[in-house]
């Protein structure tokens, strides 16, 4: 797959997942939010509240503390026989990363009759995402699944930071003997070089479950096979144009499982044919199940410690660390903390205003992160 089309493959997801909020501004590159609605959503719209979650971009937002701190990483396997960890209804969430691993941002899920998580694709809810309530800032995280298997039906497990540096594993239509990997620095699109690849030589993707593993340290990036590594790419390739910065993934990051249509009207040519086609509504996978399903036997996060390279404050930890925030928007790639702030929408926050918030960080000296009243 093309970039041009994995670009347009993420404007059609986005679209259709956006909830209609025509009444509220949009944001995006040199387009903040302005302080009464400071969060810019993953969509581009400016809000508050629960939208300063997930998905809110600092980097867009009225200060680079408008967004909530993300909950920092914890190792963890979620064996999907149970829906305990999972929060179906994301607009009750508040950020709490230690009730549920997962939220449910679009979609339907359901436990299969064989203890799976089965995200569905029906005509009418556009597609399911699932997305970990807890970032991962480097780490290795394999899932367990098995796709579906029709023309116009994307199958994906990926990682997505909130400036949207992104490390993915997609199997687009009906192809099943074979998986795509891909990955973007702040959502950029490359067209000198190419970011994707395809693995061939699966046993059938839909009947069998695969191990894939996407290992991300500050230096490789590997995905996996069934424990076999099939691409690595070294941040050293990654280096831009001018010899100023790597364009790799470096930015806290949730992890995502999703299946969505790309083969429907309106929808870009280009990720029409990526897909392989148009849905066939009358497919009869589709007819015999009720829906396109992805399946996820279970997921396994393991994160890796934080060093002097990974984190601005010299990698020492907070004594309480909690979360990511992201700091000094002075450089092409943004530099993160580890911070020993609340990750919850309700706590007492900053939000919208314009001055500093501390965290004590190596031998008590204390940073000021919150730039917004100077940058502004
Ligand atoms: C961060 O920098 C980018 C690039 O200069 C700019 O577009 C954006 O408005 C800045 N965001 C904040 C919150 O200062
Ligand atoms: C989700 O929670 C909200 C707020 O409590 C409630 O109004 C809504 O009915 C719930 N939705 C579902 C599908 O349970
Ligand atoms: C998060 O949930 C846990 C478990 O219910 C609870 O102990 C904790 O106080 C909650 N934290 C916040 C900030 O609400
Ligand atoms: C699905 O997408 C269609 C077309 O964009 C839209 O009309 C419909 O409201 C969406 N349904 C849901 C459940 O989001
Ligand atoms: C960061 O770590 C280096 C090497 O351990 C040390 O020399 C330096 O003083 C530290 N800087 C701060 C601000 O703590
Ligand atoms: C964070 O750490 C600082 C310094 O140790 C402390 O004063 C502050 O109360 C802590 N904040 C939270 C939310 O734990």
């Amino acid at each position: 797959m093309t970039r041009t089309l994995k670009l347009l493959a993420s404007v059609a997801l986005g679209l259709l997942a956006a909830p209609l909020l025509s009444a509220q501004s949009t944001c995006g590159a040199g387009s903040l939010c302005g302080s009464s609605a400071p969060c810019c959503s993953e969509f581009g719209f400016c809000g508050d509240g629960t939208q300063c979650l997930g998905g809110c971009n600092p980097l867009h937002s009225h200060s680079l503390d408008s967004c909530t701190p993300s909950p920092i990483c914890a190792d963890e396997t979620t064996t999907f026989n149970t829906l305990d960890r999972v929060l179906t209804n994301y607009t009750i969430y508040e950020g709490n990363a230690t009730t549920h691993d997962w939220v449910v941002d679009s979609g339907k899920v359901f436990i299969s009759s064989k203890n799976e998580l089965v995200l569905a694709l029906t005509k009418d809810n556009n597609g399911t995402r699932i997305s970990s309530t807890r970032y991962v800032h480097y780490g290795t995280i394999t899932a367990t699944l098995k796709t579906a298997r029709s023309a116009g039906v994307v199958n994906a497990f990926i990682t997505m930071s909130d400036v949207r540096d992104e490390i993915d594993w997609e199997w687009p239509g009906a192809q099943t003997s074979q998986a795509q990997s891909n990955y973007f620095f702040l959502g950029q699109v490359d067209y000198s070089n190419s970011h994707g690849a395809t693995h061939d030589g699966l046993s059938d993707t839909y009947a069998n479950y695969h191990d894939y593993t996407i290992d991300w340290t500050p230096d490789t990036l590997t995905w996996s096979i069934d424990g076999n590594p099939v691409r690595t790419l070294q941040k050293t390739d990654t280096l831009s144009k001018d010899g100023s910065y790597y364009a790799y993934p470096t930015t806290p990051a949730r992890v995502q499982l999703s299946i969505w249509p790309a083969g429907i009207p309106g929808a870009p040519q280009g990720t029409v044919d990526w897909a392989g086609g148009m849905i066939d509504w009358t497919d009869p996978d589709y007819v015999a199940q009720g829906q396109f399903s992805t399946i996820v036997k279970s997921v396994t996060i393991k994160c890796a410690k934080e060093t002097s390279t990974t984190i601005a404050n010299n990698g020492t930890l907070p004594a309480n660390p909690r979360s990511y925030v992201y700091t000094k928007n002075d450089t092409v790639v943004p530099r993160v903390l580890v911070s020993n702030e609340s990750t919850n929408v309700n706590s007492a926050s900053l939000h919208g205003v314009a001055v500093g918030r501390t965290v004590s960080v190596v031998g008590g000296m204390a940073v000021l992160l919150g730039l917004g009243g100077f940058l502004l």
